[in-house]
């Protein structure tokens, strides 16, 4: 499938067929935790447009470009070859010029000028050396900042356009390629990858292979003091020392479940193994489907399983996102919408329709939230969003591509109106795009020719419920999924936060309600419940307060935010502390932009609050997070 245009890249992808990616790093720590990432990247590309005089590269500003040097075809060069030991060494290869222009504040186009154009089919091989510094992508973190504060450490995060300041590439989701990489760290540190195999080698060096091809934004890196535990047959977690044993207990035995109910309903699973690696606190997702190893945040070591459904999505990504990908950031929904809903298939399967559809009602929630907040009409409201040149996919990320997705998903099944054909069609879905980056187009097409008989009825223009419309226009969503099998478990949470509203409390029927034996998305639901109807009269959160420490003093992070969400709310002073520890326990975007928003929607103390908390926690929030903050608090955000 050729390229699609891809705004948010500077690169030729269209001209260009990339045929491997090999990267060879060299990694060390300095003393405050910035350290330095050197090495080279090896493009082993194909002409598919006559004529190329150069080739055009995403890069950033905080990648040091030293040298470009043009390769044989096969990218051997006798300095470096791990991958193929049985070469004969060859010339050093073709000095190139290049120079990097100006593209977008989230990167630049680094231009390598071939000696002369290039023909239609021809391969050749470019080496870069560089060095990665201070930029977004690569994450150094002091050893404060991990879990057990002894060592420093070293992340990536790809997606959506961050890889660009981790290795120059063509940084855009509408092409594939599979990998290699050596990577030598400091005596006593591991590092891991997104890779099919894992190899350590004598020198502190490891040794990458990703076997099958995938974009540019799924390359991910971790280095730190991390060990790792068998969970399951093709299973383990990394972490920290520390929070191995954690790790082990949360997830032992049940990926392997969640994986044989992925493949059952969506096809084989491709990746090999899939691992997992709890990152340091700092990291500002739940989770991040690099393939074959998922990196969570260690919020969702909860120790009762609660929080599983990250999991259970990021595994989704294993066909929905990682195997059939958005050819652009605008198409994100097909990434998200599609694997919530695979996510809720799994969810079904595994835990029941009642379970899957509380947890259902708590994303209909945040989409409802997230609407009231920017106004349905938002251009960012629709599933294609429009991103113009310039503008960040980061920025355009909200809760529209997850839950308006699941629902259009959702409506496409309704459509179908039998879940056995419709996840036959999923599974066919898969397997035909499967290794390919397209559009909503593709996948609509691809619906309507495999269920013609929906195709003659043309359902893709019923009014009201367009397919054109679900793609194209803002709003709240035409069709919602029926949740009523969560019924049971969502009503008695209706009927208490009703209690808790009243002016006049009823502290019998209060007290005859037992939240001991609820589940966290029913405390989770509850809690948005009573947030969707604060400030409560006064008194009455305190009263809820002391009434239930299993709510105001839990340790689960999604508990903690509706906590803390509440208590700004309803101005809760005497818990302000509880704001502060959480955003200094943790930073994930997620959690950390609402309460930043409460606080400076909020009271004085409330803005002062935010001002105290920032400046302490700033230095190891993600850059990105940090941004997005400063964008909250009226505080200067530096370009780059
Ligand atoms: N791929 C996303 C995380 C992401 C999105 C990173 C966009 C960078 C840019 C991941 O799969 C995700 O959606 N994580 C969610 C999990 C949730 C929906 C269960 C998260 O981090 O909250
Ligand atoms: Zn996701």
């Amino acid at each position: 499938m050729a390229a699609v245009r891809d705004a948010a890249s500077a690169s030729s992808a269209d001209a260009w067929c990339v045929r491997h990616l090999h990267l060879s790093l060299r990694v060390t720590f300095g003393a405050a935790g910035a350290g330095r990432l050197r090495g080279t990247a090896r493009l082993e590309l194909r002409c598919v447009r006559e004529g190329e005089r150069a080739v055009r590269l995403d890069a950033h500003p905080g990648l040091g470009l030293q040298r470009a040097t043009l390769l044989g075809p096969g990218g051997d060069n006798p300095r470096d070859t791990p991958t193929r030991p049985d070469t004969p060494p060859e010339s050093p290869g073709q000095p190139l010029r290049f120079q990097t222009r100006p593209f977008a504040s989230y990167g630049c186009a680094l231009h390598i000028d071939l000696p002369q154009p290039a023909r239609a089919g021809q391969l050749l091989t470019i080496e870069i050396e560089y060095e990665a510094g201070e930029g977004p992508g690569v994450c150094w973190l002091a050893p404060e900042q991990t879990a057990g504060k002894q060592k420093p450490y070293l992340y990536t995060q790809g997606q959506a356009v961050l890889n660009r300041s981790f290795f120059p590439c063509f940084d855009t989701p509408s092409i594939k390629f599979t990998y290699s990489a050596t990577v030598k760290v400091p005596e006593g540190f591991t590092a891991v990858m997104s890779a099919t195999s894992w190899e350590k080698q004598k020198d502190n060096t490891f040794i990458f292979k990703m076997s099958q091809p995938i974009p540019s934004y799924l390359i991910a890196l971790a280095v730190g003091d991390i060990m790792s535990a068998d969970v399951g047959p093709r299973s383990r977690v990394w972490a920290e020392p520390c929070l191995i044993e954690a790790a082990k207990k949360e997830y032992d035995g049940v990926i392997e479940e969640f994986l044989t109910v992925g493949e059952k309903l969506f096809g084989p699973y491709v990746w090999g193994r899939y691992d997992i690696l709890f990152m340091p606190p700092s990291f500002p997702f739940g989770g991040m489907e690099n393939p074959c190893l998922t990196f969570l945040t260690p919020c969702l070591l909860a120790g009762d399983r609660s929080l599983v459904d990250v999991v259970i999505h990021e595994i989704s990504h294993s066909w929905f996102g990682n195997l059939v990908t958005n050819a652009t950031w605008g198409e994100f929904w097909l990434n998200e919408g599609f694997t919530m809903y695979a996510q809720r298939r799994i969810s079904t399967e595994v835990y029941g329709s009642a379970y899957t559809c509380l947890e259902a009602a708590t994303g209909r929630v945040l989409l409802r939230q997230h609407m009231d907040n920017t106004g349905e009409d938002h251009p960012l409201n629709k599933l294609r969003v429009i991103i113009e040149p310039g503008v960040n996919p980061d920025d355009t990320y909200n809760e529209t591509p997850y839950e308006k997705g699941y629902c259009f998903v959702s409506y496409l099944a309704h459509l179908v109106g039998d879940q056995s054909k419709f996840d036959a069609f999923l599974q066919a879905y898969v397997n035909h795009f499967k290794f390919q980056s397209i559009t909503a187009d593709d996948t609509l097409s691809f619906f309507l020719e495999y269920f013609p008989e929906l195709k003659a009825e043309g359902v893709d223009s019923i009014p009201g419920f367009e397919f054109d419309r679900w793609l194209n226009v803002p709003g709240w969503p035409p069709y919602l999924p029926d949740l009523s099998p969560g019924e049971q478990l969502m009503k008695p949470a209706d009927e208490l936060a009703e209690l808790w509203a009243a002016d006049g409390l009823n502290m019998e029927a209060i007290e005859a309600v037992d939240i001991m034996a609820w589940k966290t998305y029913q405390l989770v639901y509850f809690l948005d419940q009573i947030l969707q109807k604060s400030p409560l009269p006064a008194g009455n959160v305190e009263r809820l307060s002391k009434m239930y420490p299993k709510i105001s003093k839990a340790q689960n992070a999604e508990l903690r935010l509706r906590w803390c969400q509440i208590i700004l709310k309803n101005n809760l002073e005497a818990e302000y502390s509880k704001v502060k520890d959480f955003l200094h326990s943790q930073g994930k975007q997620k959690y950390t932009l609402p309460l930043y928003r409460a606080m400076w929607g909020g009271s004085e103390a409330a803005r002062a609050l935010a001002m105290e908390t920032f400046s302490a926690t700033a230095p190891q929030l993600h850059i990105n997070v940090q941004n997005y903050v400063k964008k909250i608090l009226g505080l200067a955000v530096a370009e780059h």
